[in-house]
């Protein structure tokens, strides 16, 4: 299960990354927003992040005008890893090393076509499970 969430900024992305995941059968949470009328970020982004801490989704997906403010907000949440990407290297590179669960992006800033492929990357990139990264992740949470 994905807990996807947005802002008034990451509307109309959102409604893309909606359809992928559809296309793809995958079950996602859709926490909000459900308009483009204006709203705060950091109210899907804490709903987001505790559906992921509490275990009832495995990843999750967030998107604001720039991804910043929704992944700063989401970050605050103890045991949330969340990585802003928004290109294909990143989102490998942060399952692999940081063991990413959730995903932010920025709709103002990437189009649907690219950011569907780093939602791929995310979605289906394993974490390496290499000794290092285990300590690196360890040494966040300290
Ligand atoms: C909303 O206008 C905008 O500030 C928000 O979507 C986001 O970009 C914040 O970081």
């Amino acid at each position: 299960m994905i807990a996807l969430g947005c802002d008034h900024g990451g509307y109309e992305l959102m409604q893309e990354v909606i359809a992928h995941l559809g296309e793809r059968g995958l079950e996602y949470k859709n926490f909000g927003t459900f308009s483009k009328a204006s709203c705060d970020y950091p109210e899907y982004a804490k709903k987001v992040a505790h559906a992921v801490v509490s275990g009832e989704c495995e990843k999750g997906i967030l998107i604001c005008g720039t991804g910043i403010g929704i992944s700063m907000a989401a970050n605050k949440v103890p045991g949330i890893r969340c990585a802003l990407c928004h290109d294909c290297f990143s989102a490998q590179a942060t399952r692999e090393h940081n063991d990413a669960n959730v995903l932010a992006m920025g709709g103002r800033i990437i189009g649907a076509g690219h950011a569907l492929a780093v939602v791929d990357l995310f979605l289906d990139t394993p974490f390496s499970n290499d000794e290092r990264h285990i300590r690196r992740i360890k040494g966040i949470e300290k």
